[in-house]
């Protein structure tokens, strides 16, 4: 009788403090998050140079190239395989109308397909990429002004 009683009891009081996890799904789409007036206005505060450009390049090679290709011409293998229609960022025309503030939104939360890099690389480096992506166009113009010499390469 008394065991009785006390397996009873047990069973009892396992109820009360295992009560049944509650599965509900709070997943945050609310948090998901926006860009505001102050991130389009944001200035860009890392002035390109060749040494920070070769490194933005360098990281653009391991996280970028394969969607917005080594050129930024948009056509890398990642972004065939996923059938992206990527801007020609070698068209001085393709990032007229974003703002530096906007395009490093972009890079550090992503957009659409593009998947976001705040975590991975730091802010300097946001910056430096932003710097990057123009100067592609950049650097096409550049060249059309130069005389035509003999290319160099094999
Ligand atoms: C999986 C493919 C993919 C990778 C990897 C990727 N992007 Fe993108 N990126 C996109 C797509 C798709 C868009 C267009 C998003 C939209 O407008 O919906 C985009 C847009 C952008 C934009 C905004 C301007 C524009 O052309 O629309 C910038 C700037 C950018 N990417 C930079 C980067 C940088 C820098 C990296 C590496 C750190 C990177 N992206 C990696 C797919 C990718």
């Amino acid at each position: 009788m008394r065991r009785t009683l006390f397996v009873a009891s047990a069973m009892f009081l396992c109820g009360i403090v295992f009560p049944r996890p509650n599965f509900t799904q709070e997943k945050a789409a609310s948090t998901e998050p926006k860009m505001t007036e102050e991130d389009t206005a944001k200035k860009n505060p890392i002035p390109p140079t060749a040494e920070s450009l070769a490194e933005a390049r360098k990281m653009f090679g391991y996280n970028c190239a394969m969607c917005h290709g080594k050129t930024g011409d948009g056509k890398g293998d990642l972004a065939a395989d996923m059938k992206l229609e990527l801007r020609d960022w070698r068209d001085p025309a393709s990032l007229e109308k974003l703002t530096d503030g906007e395009l490093f939104w972009i890079i550090s939360n992503g957009k659409g397909k593009m998947p976001g890099n705040g975590e991975r690389d730091k802010e300097r480096m946001r910056w430096n990429y932003v710097n990057l992506v123009r100067s592609f166009a950049k650097k096409d113009a550049a060249a059309a002004d130069k005389p035509k010499t003999e290319n160099p390469q094999p």
